[in-house]
């Protein structure tokens, strides 16, 4: 989907359970364009730290495993690291852990915004979401959006994602890992999460799913006009 002669490109940021992965996903349906969940890639990376043993502060050894892993984000939404299916092993706790940690470590984010930067590129029409997709990854974005709800709303949802997956763990355990993530990933050094000047800020406390994502496409159909 283009707008005039140049392709669409909408950044969603916004903290952990704002909503972002799920809105952006049925977002990128209804207007038939691509979605890249860029936590995920986040998560890959901390995976092979985590399985490779790697020293954070091991910067040669970091950027050798970098330039040899493989990324695939699937059709299918599945994400591959080195060609095996890590969809659900990389929302495991032990990757919530390290995620943050690894996510500031410039090399990390130079390879993955690299990365990033093309699949925009060669796509016709992209929904990206993360943290510094507005700032950092596609400050040209034609529509930059900012989810956010309450620590008790997000903790709420983080949760209930997990229960659906098999795993329990109580309100007060995830509120704390939420927000010891927003901590790391507000005050980091490199790009962290912050809100545009031109952003529009979507407060989802309250909100469905359906609601968050008619306002946002109410909003594309707006500026596209
Ligand atoms: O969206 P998520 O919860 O899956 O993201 C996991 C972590 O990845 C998040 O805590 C910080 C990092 N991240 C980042 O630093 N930059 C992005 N664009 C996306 C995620």
């Amino acid at each position: 989907m283009t707008k005039g002669r140049r392709v669409l490109k909408i950044a969603i940021d916004g903290p952990a359970g704002s909503g972002k992965s799920t809105v952006a996903r049925e977002v990128s349906r209804r207007l038939e364009i691509t979605y890249l969940d860029t936590g995920a890639m986040y998560r890959a990376i901390t995976l092979k730290v985590i399985l490779e043993n790697i020293e954070l502060n091991d910067l040669e050894d970091l950027e050798g495993m970098l330039e040899e892993t493989e990324i695939r984000l699937g059709e299918d939404r599945k994400i591959y690291l080195d060609g095996v299916d890590v969809t659900a092993e990389i929302r495991q706790p032990h990757v919530n852990e390290m995620v943050s940690p690894v996510s500031c470590i410039s090399a990390v984010r130079r390879h993955l915004v690299a990365m990033q930067q093309t699949i925009a590129d060669q796509s016709n029409g992209i929904i990206m979401e993360g943290r510094d997709i507005a700032s950092r990854v596609m400050p040209d974005a034609d529509f930059k959006f900012y989810l956010d709800a309450t620590i008790e709303e997000r903790a709420k949802r983080r949760c209930k994602e997990q229960l659906e997956k098999g795993i329990i763990l109580s309100l007060p355990e995830v509120s704390a890992e939420i927000k010891n993530r927003d901590n790391i990933d507000s005050h980091r050094e490199d790009s962290p999460l912050t809100i545009v000047e031109d952003a529009i800020v979507v407060d989802t406390t309250g909100m469905t799913i359906v609601e968050v994502v008619d306002r946002i496409i109410e909003v594309i159909n707006e500026g596209m006009r």
